[in-house]
């Protein structure tokens, strides 16, 4: 039987610096998308999923993020008294049960490899998760729930993949693909943000990934790659190398990139319409100023 995933790691050390001045004093994961912020979607995502244990990559600054998680036993009690049972209904699906969520610090800015690495304690010999809160992706079954039931059949390492346009694959991982039999791609190898020039393909690797446990050992001997940092992409690519699968999963669902400005304010727009309560007024406002856009 292959091990069940249980357990996935949330990197967000990340200083947010192209959301300041917001991220001064809030960490981009508390940044909401209509009510909810950035991790909650993500939490969820990975609940759905059937993870159980949750593994922070916090660093200075990002309290803000361990005191969401935490019980708000006199903000329960107000509501509750004042009957708002909407709210506490909303408040106490954030609760978390004791010791499902563990906060480990990333103490230097090395990269996303080395973010996911400074959980390999935690992790042990099974396989895991790694969710970036920053890939926020609207489906009607979950990211990371419809990667956990391929991972059922294949087995190695699976990364989220998606087209992007051919000019913009220097922000991403991108997949050099053999085959591809439905939504699964065959990688056989893969590399850290090549300039359009030299890409192998225009695949992207979105920030849902699950991998094998032989990816953390691979961070431990790894040099720096694209950007001065130590790559998870590198860490997977070596994996390949070293003769075990990597798959290519091409989702079902809208990707936003809540990492820029722009794909924050659509994921904003996205998440508001799809809400019964705000469609109607909002859909309005946008039908009435799109003429003039
Ligand atoms: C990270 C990964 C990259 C991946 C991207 C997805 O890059 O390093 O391989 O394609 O997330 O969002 P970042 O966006 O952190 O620069």
């Amino acid at each position: 039987m292959r091990n069940k995933v249980t357990t996935a790691i949330f990197p967000v050390a990340g200083m947010g610096t192209r959301f300041l001045p917001a991220t001064k004093s809030v960490p981009k994961e508390i940044m909401t998308l209509v009510d909810r912020p950035l991790i909650q979607y993500a939490i969820d995502e990975a609940r759905a999923a059937g993870i159980t244990e949750f593994i922070f990559v916090t660093s200075r600054g990002k309290g803000a993020l361990e005191d969401y998680f935490d019980l708000a036993p006199n903000l329960e009690e107000e509501l509750r008294r004042k009957g708002k049972d909407d709210l506490l209904e909303a408040l106490q699906q954030t609760n978390m049960d004791s010791g499902a969520i563990a906060y480990v610090r990333q103490h230097k800015a090395l990269g996303l490899g080395h973010a996911v690495w400074c959980a390999r304690r935690l992790i042990g010999d099974k396989p895991f998760a790694v969710i970036l809160p920053d890939d926020v992706i609207s489906a009607e079954k979950p990211c990371l729930q419809q990667m956990v039931e391929a991972y059922a059949e294949t087995g190695g390492n699976m990364v989220a993949a998606m087209e992007v346009a051919q000019d913009k694959t220097s922000s991403y991982g991108i997949l050099d693909v053999a085959s591809e039999n439905g939504n699964l791609l065959d990688v056989k190898s893969m590399v850290e943000k090549p300039k359009a020039s030299e890409a192998p393909s225009n695949l992207a690797v979105i920030g849902r990934y699950i991998l094998a446990p032989s990816v953390l050992h691979n961070l431990e001997k790894l040099e720096k790659g694209a950007g001065g940092e130590i790559q998870l992409t590198d860490a997977i690519a070596a994996d390949l190398h070293q003769g075990r699968k990597v798959h290519g999963y091409r989702f079902a669902g809208q990707r936003f990139d809540c990492g820029s400005k722009s794909g924050f304010l659509q994921a904003t727009v996205a998440y508001g319409l799809a809400r019964p309560e705000l469609r109607e007024d909002l859909a309005g406002y946008i039908k009435s100023i799109a003429p003039g856009l």
